[in-house]
This record gives C-alpha cells, structure tokens and sequence, in this order.
C-alpha cells in the first residue's frame, strides 16, 4: 500500500540525513562565524555592480539582467573533471524542489518545498538558522504545479520569502527572525506565491500565482524597510463597472468580451519572470495565462485580452505602464509568457542593440528591442503545431485554422506545460548562445462538454481529454518517445539551434552557464551534467540519486569556486505525468549538493524500490457513473494524483490506496480533509458524495486495469 510505502521512504530520508550529519565540515578549515559579519549587506550600488563582485550570487538570476552567466572560470572545460562534492545538506522536505539559493557574506539561503528557508555556510553546508513560515498545508489545494519555492531575495541585512499562503516575509538575515510580514493578496482567493521576489531601490516585487483556479494577476511592490505597499500593477482589467486603477487598464478592457470578471478575475499572474534595466530605468514582467484557458469561455466573440501572455515594461519606482509586448494575443493553450526574461546587448545587422529574451510557453524564441518593446525577431525553438510563424510586421503569430479547437479536437504542439516551462536558461556573452531547458510534447485540446465556473478548484475550461491518455497499453508505450526534453542552445542573433543534447526525461533542470566554456544542467533522471558551452561536450557529470529540475548557481570564497544545486523532483510534469516519469525509479530527496575541484564527498547509498501494489476492491459501478467519475477526476484530482490515476509517485498512487475499499473512508479524507495536514485539502465543497462515489469508482477502473497489465506483465510493477 502506498501508506507503508511513503513510511518506508520516510525512514531512508532519515538515515540519509544521519550519515550527513557525520560528515558536515567537508569543507576544511572552520569558517569563520558569518554571523560576526553584516550579512546580506546588498544594496543597489552592490547589485547593480554584480559583475564587479563575482564571488557572490546575490539575486535571482544573479544579476539584474539574469542572464545566470557567472564570470568565474576557475571551474573551466579543462579542470571541470576534478570537480567533486564538497557538502551536502538535506532538507527534510518531501516535495518539489525549483529553487535558485541566493549566495552573499559568506551564507547561503536556499530554500525547499513548503515556503522553508535554509540559511548555511556557504563554504560548509553548516545550517545557521531555518525559518518555516508554518503554511497551512491544505493550502496545497490551490497550487497548480506542487508547493514549490523558487527562491527569496535579499537587500540590506533582510532576506525576503514570498510564502505559498501570499505573505511576504522579511527575516533578518543574521537569525531568521520575522521583522515583518504582510498579506499580498485575498487569503480568501486561489492565490499562491512559488516565485522569488526581486529588489528593486528598497521596494520588494512580488507577484503570485493562482490563473488556473480563478484570480486577477498583479505585481506589487512593498517597502523593503516597513513592509508597506507602495503600488500595484494589475495585469487585466477587473469589472468596468467599479472603474478602472489606470490608462493601461482602460486599454486593456477593450481587448476583452463578456464578464471575465465573475469567471475568478480573467488569469494573467505573474509568477515568475521579472529584470530589470537600470540604465532604462524599466522593469520587465512576465504575465501568464488566463482563466479559464479557453478564451471561448473567458472571452466570448475573441479579443486579444491584454495582458495575458504578455511582457509588459513599467517604471520600477511608480509601477507606472510604459510598454508591452504579447506573445499570444488571445491565449487559449495555457501559453504563458511568464518563462524567464534575459537582458543582454547584442549585435544585431551591425548596430548594438539593447535586447530582451525570451523562450515562452508557445514554442518561439523572442528578441525584442528592451527600450520601446518592438520586435525585433522571433523562430521556433521546437516544431509548433499552432501558428505557422510570427509576422514580423505586425508581430502577432500566424495561427494555424482549427489550433483554437472551437469545433473539433486540435493536437497543440506545444503542450499547456509549454516547449519551456519556469526552467531558468541562461545567457552564456563568450559564446553568445541561450542554453534553454526544452520541453518538447503535444496535448489534445478541445471544447468542454459543459463548462462551469467552480471557485476553488482548477477551472480550465477545456475538455477532459487534456486529462486523460488512452487505455491501451501499446498506444501509452507508443506516446513514451513523443515526450521529449533536451538541452538547446539556442543563438539569438541567427535564430538557429547551435547545438542540443537530448534528455532521457522531459522535466529537467534549469541551467547555469559560465566564463570556464561551461554549461550546468541536472537531468530527470538525476545526473548533475557539465557541457562545454561552445560545443556541448558532455565533460563531467554527478549521480545526484534523485530527479533534478532547480537550476544550479555558483560562487567563490577565499579563492576557491563552488558550484552547487538543489536537487529533488517534482512540480507539474511530476505530478501529472505519472506514466512517464523517469525519475520513478529514483527516491525523492531533497537536499542542496555544492561541488568544488578536488573535493571527493560521496552520498550515502540508498535502496528505494518503487513499489505500488494494486488490491482494488469489485468494481460495481456502471458505466455512465465511470464516465462522471473519469470527468471529475480529471477536473479536481488529476493534477496531483496524476493523469488516469498513474501518481508521479511524489502524491500517493490512487490506484493502491487502502481507502478505495470504504466509500466513508474516501470521504473522510476526499470531502472532509481527514489528511489536510498532509497536503490533501477537503474537497467536500466542490465533490458531491455522487461524485466522490464516481470518482472512486473510476479510479478502482484505473486499479484494475493496473493489476491486469501486471499480470500480463505489460507495465512493471
Ligand atoms: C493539491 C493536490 C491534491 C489534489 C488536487 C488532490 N489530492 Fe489527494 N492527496 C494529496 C496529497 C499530498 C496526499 C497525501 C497525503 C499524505 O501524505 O497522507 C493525498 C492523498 C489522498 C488520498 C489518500 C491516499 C492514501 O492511501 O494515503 C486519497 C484517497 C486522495 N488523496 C484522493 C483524492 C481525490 C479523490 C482527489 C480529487 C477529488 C484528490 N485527492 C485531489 C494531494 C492532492
């Protein structure tokens, strides 16, 4: 059963974590108390002059550019071979691991699933302080895509979480205590935030997440000192009628139709991609998708409804509107334009140009002109099935008819988890190349048979075949090579691939590019990779023992480079994707790993089995109830448990739950949150019993259908 399974693993975490602990102090010497020191004594002469000071990593991309390239070379394509590991440090968290650790005075503040931030001696893995927000776990209700982090920010000697739960949380960087907290959004609504703020001259961005269940997106920005709002940027326009914040807003509007509004708030979060530009003094955003996705449902009779899938420009001291640029006007697909947004200064037809990157969701490569937002060029960095290209002269892409699925089924190429998904690339000026974590599968997209707006829950407004794979064994095993995920590097200046390197999985790491001719990957299928970034030499590689998906950073003190990731598996692909993901056959720890050349640390070894035994009570159910079931299942459960039942195993495997044999005992925990502590929320206010009952229903189907594959030896237990 899949219980005695998670406690199996529980207590492998646990001697892991043991045998750590007797090896701390890899790094040599004692390190010298950090806390002795002004710590995180970032300001904006510091960050602006990041460049200068390459020793440290001391924002999200590293610089405010966030081209995540490093200057540091010690590590460089002839030595990398001697890189070994110096530290470890285990998180003690279970779920997804996405974050960058910020690295400055001598600390380390990384931070794991659940909002936890870990502060450690760089040089030693050596824990300082842990700060855990306390986010109440049945908030996992509202995430999309696991109860991830990606990373804080710090600025003057406060180090600054963006909480699942919305707050915003300065702690002092020296002990982890609170110096203030507020709430961002409506505790009330489906927002989450999994995304790392960014500092901007003493004002805290942060924006949220939440566009599949029903909000209105916005960016604020509170004072760094007080933790007071200064403004707020709304990225779609609310209701006409209660007038609207700003300009921007009032010319939003009039790409809209019908009443987004009463349907969650029209989407476009900002979860992600922020930069800045000093010198232009402009903020970059990325904005995402809307809500529901369909726009035939969001907005009935078409518009381009600004600023969905948008980058749009502001002042970073008024959040004042200065320009956009949208990628996929009239979204539909789930294409949002909140990947990662790189800055860098290219030549472009002989002139320098000031640029702006990005690879979004909808499979096209853009460089825009970063002072007024116009286009400059845009390809395919995957085949798309959706448009045919992007029209430089109008710089709308040319969609391909029926891609919008109004009338029948479409095959969308890519997929609503995008050609590239939160992944950060990198940015690498020697060789001028992006090295961009590719995602390369399709989904079916359709019209939903009944569409209706239930708050709390996923509303994406798209047929239930988005949930689903096919019954037949052989047709699944036939879909397994079509999920694909490779390393791109991408030249933005020809528009061409440079090089690729293809992935045994789909969800791999975000990368990490520097001076030594390198480039820094963590794979699915848990190997810590180094190419040589002209070339894309595989040069050296760590068995990380678990997937890989956070994208590695590194840093120098006292003469000696470091190179160090998070490691552990899981957001979105994780969960939904069950059937194919290969990182099952590998447990999920979450921990920091930090290289350095000569060092020889080892992991414990660990013996995971990934058993899931299947004793489905009889199936009683007809038809018709298995027909609601699979619909409600794929609406409400699909996105942790997995598409048709088959878990990622990071959320217990449905199929082999001891409570498919009580419908009271499903209840219990499915409508009313009996494990709600753990992570599975109550669901009595969207579940019926009628439909708890065809849910569970369906998923004894699922059940059954596993035990007779297994017999027939067609999928290994
Ligand atoms: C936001 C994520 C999420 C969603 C959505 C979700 N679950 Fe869960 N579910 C979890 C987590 C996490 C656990 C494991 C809790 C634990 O560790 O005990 C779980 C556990 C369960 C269990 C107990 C399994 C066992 O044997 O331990 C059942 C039954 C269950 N979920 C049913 C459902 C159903 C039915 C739905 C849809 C109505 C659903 N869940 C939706 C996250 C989710």
């Amino acid at each position: 059963m899949s219980r005695l399974h998670r406690n199996a693993g529980r207590g492998v975490g646990l001697m892991i974590f043991v045998a750590l602990a007797a090896c701390q102090g890899h790094g040599g010497a004692p390190a010298e108390n950090p806390t002795r020191r002004a710590l995180a004594a970032v300001d904006a002469a510091r960050l602006t002059a990041a460049d200068s000071e390459p020793g440290s990593w001391m924002s999200y991309g590293r610089t405010y550019s966030e081209q995540r390239y490093s200057p540091l070379a010690r590590v460089n394509d002839k030595t990398v071979a001697d890189l070994g590991l110096a530290w470890s440090h285990d998180f003690g968290t279970e779920r997804g691991i996405e974050a960058t650790s910020i690295v400055v005075d001598g600390v380390m503040y990384a931070t794991s699933a659940w909002s936890i931030v870990h502060a450690l001696d760089a040089r030693t893995g050596k824990p300082l302080w842990r700060y855990d927000p306390g986010v109440a776990k049945a908030k996992a209700k509202h995430t999309c895509c696991d109860v991830v982090n990606r990373g804080v920010a710090v600025w003057e000697g406060q180090v600054f979480l963006g909480a699942l739960d919305g707050r915003l949380i300065a702690l002092d960087a020296a002990t982890g205590a609170v110096n203030w907290e507020v709430a961002t959004v409506d505790a009330a609504l489906p927002y989450t935030i999994t995304g790392a703020p960014r500092v901007i001259r003493g004002k805290v961005l942060i924006g949220n997440g939440g566009a599949e269940f029903g909000v209105r997106g916005f960016l604020s920005a509170y004072d760094a000192k007080t933790g007071k709002l200064v403004w707020r940027f709304y990225t779609v326009p609310g209701d006409p009628a209660l007038g609207f914040e700003n300009q921007a807003m009032a010319m939003a509007a009039k790409t809209w139709n019908g009443t987004w509004w009463e349907l969650g708030g029209g989407g476009g979060t900002v979860w992600d991609a922020m930069a800045h530009d000093p010198e232009l003094d402009l903020l970059y955003i990325g904005v995402g998708n809307g809500t529901p996705w369909n726009r035939e449902i969001r907005s009935p009779g078409g518009g381009d409804n600004l600023f969905l899938s948008s980058i749009v420009a502001l002042r970073p001291d008024t959040g004042e509107y200065v320009w956009h640029y949208q990628t996929t006007p009239g979204e539909t697909w789930d294409y949002t334009a909140t990947q990662h947004i790189i800055l860098a200064d290219l030549e472009l037809d002989g002139k320098p140009r000031k640029v702006l990157m990005q690879a979004p969701k909808n499979g096209f490569f853009y460089v825009l002109d970063r002072t007024d937002g116009t286009l400059l060029s845009a390809e395919n960095y995957i085949g798309v099935t959706w448009a045919t290209h992007v029209d430089l002269k109008t710089g709308r892409p040319v969609e391909v008819p029926g891609a919008r699925y109004e009338d029948k089924p479409f095959l969308v190429v890519p997929s609503y988890l995008g050609g590239h998904n939160w992944h950060p690339m990198s940015f690498n000026p020697d060789t001028g190349l992006v090295y961009i974590p590719v995602l390369d599968f399709g989904a079916n997209y359709a019209q939903p048979e009944n569409f209706r707006y239930r708050p709390g829950i996923s509303n994406v407004g798209t047929h239930g075949i988005l949930g689903s794979l096919p019954d037949s064994q052989a047709e699944r095993n036939a879909l397994r090579p079509l999920i694909k995920g490779r390393l791109v590097a991408w030249d933005p200046k020809t528009q061409k691939e440079a090089w690729r390197v293809e992935h045994k999985g789909s969800w791999n790491g975000g990368t990490l590019t520097t001076a030594g001719n390198l480039v820094f990957q963590g794979t699915a299928d848990g190997s810590f990779v180094a190419y040589s970034a002209d070339e894309g030499k595989p040069l050296w590689s760590f068995p990380a023992q678990t997937g890989i998906v956070a994208p590695p950073i590194t840093y120098e003190i006292d003469g000696e480079q470091y190179v160090s990731l998070n490691v552990g598996w899981g957001g979105a692909f994780a969960l939904v994707f069950g059937e194919f993901v290969q990182a099952k056959s590998l447990p999920n720890v979450s921990r920091v790993l930090t290289f350095k050349l000569g060092a020889r640390g080892e992991l414990p070894a660990v013996d995971w089995k990934p058993a899931v035994h299947f004793s489905p009570p009889q199936q009683t159910a007809s038809a018709e109830t298995l027909q609601k079931g699979f619909a409600e299942y794929s609406d409400v459960c699909m996105g942790c448990h997995g598409l048709n039942a088959v878990s990622g195993l990071l959320i217990p495997d449905l199929r082999g739950s001891g409570f498919l044999h009580d419908q009271a005992a499903w209840d219990s925990v499915v409508r009313d949150g009996a494990l709600r502590d753990r992570g599975m929320a109550a669901f009595g206010d969207q579940v019926s019993p009628e439909e708890s009952r065809a849910i569970r229903a369906y998923v004894i189907q699922q059940a059954w259908r596993a035990v007779d594959l297994q017999k027939n030896a067609e999928v290994a237990p």
